[in-house]
Order: structure tokens, then C-alpha cells, then sequence
């Protein structure tokens, strides 16, 4: 079964930019889309205030004496919050036993310098302190030198957080710019980010998470009406754009916009080409999606997936995030079903006369499974 809070992570988009509030519009798309249990954090406004009293230190949970040694630059542009499911916990004893527990499977299973996260905060409604203000946590890969990244752990398998929690967060966020750890026009690049862990562990199935895709209103996409797809497609497409790339949202969004007006005020197609784009900040865009057709390749666009790599690849490849980011979304779209199990991948210029996905990016996904030349 998929956690509500997994569905979360592949629908939701971008958090306040600037103010921290949420337009309408994207609170109602929101709101239609998601789980009661979203909305209670997407209410955050971080205007709450920090009790002190109730951080816990590292030394008052028992932390391992380990540490990660790379800094912060503060204040940090961007904050990412996390939800860690299946470490259910009501009082201190038991969240400070679960985060030991935490920290134990960061720093042994996966090899971290430390536990993933800047401070974490239980259902009790308490701080816990992660790797602190001025250092680099180990929660999502690009974003971990510029972003603070706070959890909400202690939560029950797919439920929210309690209204202690939450409030504990705002208040958490609240001192984090009032202190100058933060900067007062953040952005929230993912609004949640989850962590399939602990507990789910010994039972869940090895299904990886469906990655976190940036939506088109995040890019301000033009609205449009176009052909549908046929679910599930039989092929993956792997294409590069043969143009700039971008390594930050900042970079990727206006690229995306233009990508699409290019598309289809020169080339005359109904949307942007692509199903889905990736850039070198390891986001991945969302495209035409799931279930509308692209334009990328004639003859295959109602069967095939097109996803693009934002760059030029045929001296280099894209970075190993980009690259990761791919791999997880064709995983993501043959367990939900958009994607054929028996699907076959291809290069563009397997399918079409181009120089598409260029060298350096070709001799990599050849080696992909399901690689068809
Ligand atoms: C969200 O918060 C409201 C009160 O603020 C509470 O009544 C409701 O149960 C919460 N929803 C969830 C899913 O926790
Ligand atoms: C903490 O919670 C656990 C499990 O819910 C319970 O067994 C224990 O007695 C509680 N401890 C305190 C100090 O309240
Ligand atoms: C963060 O790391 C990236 C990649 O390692 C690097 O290019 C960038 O300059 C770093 N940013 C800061 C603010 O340290």
C-alpha cells in the first residue's frame, strides 16, 4: 500500500516564495488533491513562537557522538521539510529512543556523517536537535549546503502531525529567521519530503518512493488541451533538450516556461514536448505529465514516455542527481502504472534521426535496464 504521505511527495508543489503564505489557488488545487492530513501543515505560516524549554539537545536524547563537519553559509535561502513516517512517539523517552534509532540507521546503514536533519520535532510537540543550526545535514541531496532541513518525525503511518507538532514547527521556522539561520524570503523548493524508514522497513515492499515533481504551476505553465496518453506506455524515451541547462529551481522554472513557449509558438505543437524534464538540481519537472501526449518523437508520442535531460550530453553526461532522478521516475511510473513493466528504453536517436540524447549521455542509459538499442 502506498502512504498517503508518498502520494504527497509525487503531487505537491512548491511552497511560499518570499511570503510564506499560499496563494489561493494553489492551497484549493491543494486541498482538492491531497489528504485531509496535508492541510494542517500546509498551514504553517511559520509565525509561531520557539518555547526553549522544549528543545531537547543532542546530549538529552543520547545522541552518538558522531558529527558532519561541513558548515552552513547562513542565513540559507531555502527550507525543506521532511516527514519521517513509522517512528511513532508521544513522550520524550520514546521520541529520544526512536531518533537514537534514527541516527543509528543514518550513520551505520547509510553511511552519514551524522542524522539527516538540521532539528527534528516529535507528536510530543518537542525540538529535537538534529546537526544544529551551522551544519550541513545529509537530507536531500543538492539542496544540503544552502537549506535547512526540518522533520516531522514521531508520526503514526500516514497520519499528520499532532496540532503540537505543527505548532512546534512554526515555531521552530520562526526562530530560524528571527536568528538569522534562515533567510525571511526562503522558498520551499518541495513542500514535504518523506523518508520511507524505521519501522515501514522490515515490512514494506521494496518499492522505492515516487520522487517529488515539480508541478506546472510551479513553472507557470499555459494552460492547454492536449491529446490523451495511452496508459501504460510500452517505451521510455531518454532525450536531451540540446540547450542550456539550469542547476537551481530559480534556473530551472524560467527555463521550463520557455521551453514550452518555444514549443509551441515556433514548433506549433499543442504543449511542451517532454512528459517530464530533469534538471542538474536533481528536480524533475513535470512536462505534459503522465497522461497526455508529448511531441518528441513522431510515431511514439501516444506510446512512449519522452524524458529529457535539460542540457547538452555528448561530451558529458548529466550529474549523478539528474541521473538518479530519471531512474526513480520510470521506477515510480511502472509501480503506478503508467508504465508497462515490460517496458523497453531507448535513446532518442534510437527512434528518431537526432543527435539526441547526445554520446556521453547514450553510453549511460545503455547500460539502464530495459535498454533496447
Ligand atoms: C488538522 O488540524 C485541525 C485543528 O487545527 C484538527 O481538528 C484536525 O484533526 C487536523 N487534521 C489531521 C488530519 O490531523
Ligand atoms: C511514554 O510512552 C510510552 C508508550 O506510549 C509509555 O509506555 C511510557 O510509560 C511513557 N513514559 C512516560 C514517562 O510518560
Ligand atoms: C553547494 O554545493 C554545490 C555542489 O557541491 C556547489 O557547486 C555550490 O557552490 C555549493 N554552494 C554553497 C553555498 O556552498
Amino acid at each position: 500500500m502506498l502512504l498517503p504521505w508518498l502520494l504527497v511527495l509525487s503531487t505537491v508543489g512548491l511552497g511560499a516564495r518570499g511570503d510564506v503564505s499560499w496563494d489561493k489557488a494553489q492551497t484549493k488545487d491543494m486541498l482538492e488533491r491531497l489528504q485531509d492530513l496535508f492541510t494542517n501543515i500546509s498551514q504553517l505560516t511559520g509565525k509561531g513562537r520557539l518555547d526553549v524549554a522544549t528543545v531537547v539537545s543532542r546530549k538529552e536524547w543520547g545522541a552518538e557522538a558522531v558529527g558532519c563537519s561541513p558548515r552552513l553559509t547562513t542565513p540559507v535561502g531555502f527550507l525543506i521539510m521532511h516527514h519521517v513516517p513509522g517512528l511513532e512517539c508521544h513522550n520524550q523517552t520514546v521520541c529520544g529512543q526512536r531518533l537514537r534509532e534514527l541516527q543509528t540507521q543514518h550513520v551505520h546503514s547509510n553511511n552519514w556523517c551524522d542524522v539527516a536533519y538540521n532539528y527534528l520535532v516529535g507528536d510530543d510537540g518537542r525540538v529535537y536537535e538534529g546537526v544544529g543550526w551551522d551544519v550541513q545535514g545529509m537530507h536531500t541531496p543538492g539542496y544540503n549546503n544552502i537549506s535547512l532541513g526540518l522533520a516531522f518525525f514521531g508520526t503514526k503511518e500516514g497520519h499528520s502531525p499532532s496540532p503540537a507538532a505543527l505548532c512546534a514547527m512554526e515555531g521552530l521556522i520562526s526562530y530560524a529567521v528571527q536568528k538569522g539561520h534562515l533567510s525571511p524570503l526562503y522558498v520551499q523548493p518541495f513542500l514535504v519530503k518523506g523518508e520511507n524508514c524505521l519501522a515501514p522497513r522490515q515490512t514494506a515492499s521494496p518499492k522505492k518512493a515516487c520522487p517529488a515533481i515539480v508541478p506546472r504551476s510551479a513553472w507557470e505553465a499555459r494552460e492547454t488541451h492536449c491529446s490523451t496518453m495511452t496508459v501504460p506506455a510500452k517505451y521510455v524515451i531518454i532525450i536531451h533538450t540540446a540547450e542550456r541547462t539550469c542547476n537551481t529551481p530559480d534556473e530551472c522554472c524560467p527555463l521550463v516556461q520557455t521551453m514550452q513557449s518555444r514549443f509551441m509558438d515556433r514548433l506549433y505543437t499543442c504543449d511542451i514536448g517532454y512528459n517530464f524534464l530533469m534538471g542538474q538540481d536533481g528536480a524533475i519537472y513535470e512536462g505534459v505529465g503522465w497522461n497526455v501526449q508529448g511531441s518528441h518523437t513522431p510515431g511514439y508520442d501516444d506510446i512512449a514516455l519522452g524524458l529529457a535531460f535539460m542540457g547538452t550530453f555528448s561530451e558529458k553526461p548529466p550529474n549523478a542527481m539528474a541521473l538518479e532522478a530519471a531512474q526513480t521516475l520510470i521506477q515510480c511510473a511502472v509501480d503506478k502504472g503508467y508504465l508497462s513493466p515490460n517496458y523497453l528504453l531507448v535513446g532518442h536517436s534510437d527512434v528518431s534521426n537526432t543527435l539526441s540524447p547526445g554520446k556521453a549521455l547514450h553510453n549511460i542509459i545503455s547500460t539502464w535496464p530495459h535498454f533496447r538499442q
